[in-house]
């Protein structure tokens, strides 16, 4: 009898998100986008691809993602910052782009080059040095169909609001 082969399922853990960087340099920003993933327990990936340094891997990185069930990819890259854009470029998957902090221009050649993407290739682009924000828009994403995470921002949005008024009673505790 012709044995069947074990069918590759796919698992729960399997990255959903995938947070790629242009240097091992943006990662203590990047962590940022990881750790809240990880509190709403959302999979994800994290690698270096560098748009100017590994182009052809970037690429790959890139085509491949749909196909590997990455929904949506978080890019930081800082200076002449052309990984989201580039990767925007070559997939259909949203783009988040974090300009990162470099060099003497204090991350305003980041912001512009994520920012002013040419019409017809969006890169949804965070303020400078805002991984936390890159991980909560792709939460945001992702909860349109889950509610397990619409759950989650909810809470998240009330620690928010606990935090202001915890800190207007320290300035008035009367
Ligand atoms: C960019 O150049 C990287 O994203 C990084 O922010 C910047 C500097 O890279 P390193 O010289 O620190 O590797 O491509």
């Amino acid at each position: 009898m012709k044995k069947s082969s074990p069918k590759k399922t796919k698992s729960i853990l399997d990255p959903l998100i995938s947070i790629i960087m242009g240097s091992d340099s943006d990662l203590k920003v990047m962590r940022e986008a990881a750790q809240i993933l990880d509190s709403a327990q959302v999979p994800y990936e994290i690698k270096i691809v560098s748009a100017h340094r590994t182009p052809q891997e970037m690429q790959k990185f890139a085509l491949q993602a749909p196909t590997r069930g990455i929904r949506i990819i978080i890019a930081g890259a800082g200076g002449a910052a052309h990984l989201p854009g580039m990767v925007a470029s070559l997939t259909s998957l949203p783009v988040i782009g974090v300009p990162i902090q470099v060099g003497n221009l204090e991350g305003l050649d980041a912001l512009l080059s994520i920012a002013q993407m040419p019409r017809g290739v969006p890169v949804a682009t965070m303020a400078v040095d805002n991984a936390t924000n890159a991980g909560l828009m792709a939460i945001r994403i992702l909860a349109l169909q889950t509610p397990s995470l619409q759950h989650w921002l909810k809470k998240y949005r009330d620690g928010q609001k606990l935090k202001v008024r915890r800190a207007n009673e320290a300035l008035d505790p009367s």
